[in-house]
């Protein structure tokens, strides 16, 4: 399973990366306002300096929601670098630019995606990858695990090579649960890839194995 980062935070990103198991970034408008960026060239000069940290693959969302517009954005966030994936809602108009964009070699992201239904159409029109946003169910009392399932099964009885990416992921067991299930990604801010470390058992352990090997030297 990959383990991307979502945040547009430099420092967690640099972070992550240090740890040395970061495969990539997801990032979204609103973690992108959130640090202040706004205004083309800074948006696109924040890309480039993700980019920098981390080699892997970098979702860079557009902010358009036509057709041409999507296309001539997307192609944009697209000739930053090869590892940018041009991140697209799934309405109408964001299909039928993921199916152009998968005819001319150009990775998405398909996000928004609260629905089987939605992510077998953004397959079918070439995605790479789908983005079931698994917390943002749970809020509204829905099982956000249930549809990454169905959407893992539907795409095994397919073939669909488009990988599950699970989004809106919160805490550590939402980062196990979809290892069992068999999301291809996780994209989790910082802390809830931290908190996989913590254990009691390991901290006691590691006190008692402290103080009795300074009984062997
Ligand atoms: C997905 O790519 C989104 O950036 C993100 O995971 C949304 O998470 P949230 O629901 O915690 O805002």
């Amino acid at each position: 399973m990959k383990f991307f980062i979502d945040t547009a935070n430099l420092e967690q990103i640099r972070e992550a990366q240090d740890l040395g198991i970061l495969d990539g970034v997801t990032t979204n408008p609103s973690l992108m306002a959130k640090e202040g960026i706004s205004g083309k060239e800074a948006v696109l000069q924040h890309y480039k300096e993700i980019c920098e940290i981390v080699d892997g693959d970098i979702s860079a969302e557009v902010l358009s929601t036509t057709y041409e517009e999507i296309i001539k954005e997307g192609e944009e966030l697209a000739g930053i670098h090869p590892n940018i994936v041009v991140k697209v809602p799934i309405i109408k108009d964001g299909i039928k630019a993921i199916k152009y964009f998968s005819q001319k070699g150009i990775r998405t992201n398909c996000t928004l995606i609260f629905s089987a239904g939605q992510a077998l159409l953004a397959a079918k029109a070439g995605a790479t990858y789908v983005s079931p946003f698994l917390g943002r169910l749970d809020d509204v009392s829905t099982d956000g695990l249930n549809l990454i399932q169905e959407i893992r099964t539907i795409f095994d009885n397919y073939g669909f090579e488009t990988e599950i990416l699970a989004a809106s992921v919160r805490h550590a067991m939402h980062i196990i649960n979809c290892a069992k299930i068999g999301a291809d990604v996780v994209t989790c801010p910082l802390p809830p890839i931290l908190s996989l470390l913590k254990h009691p058992l390991t901290d006691s352990g590691l006190e008692q194995f402290i103080k009795d090997s300074h009984k062997m030297q």
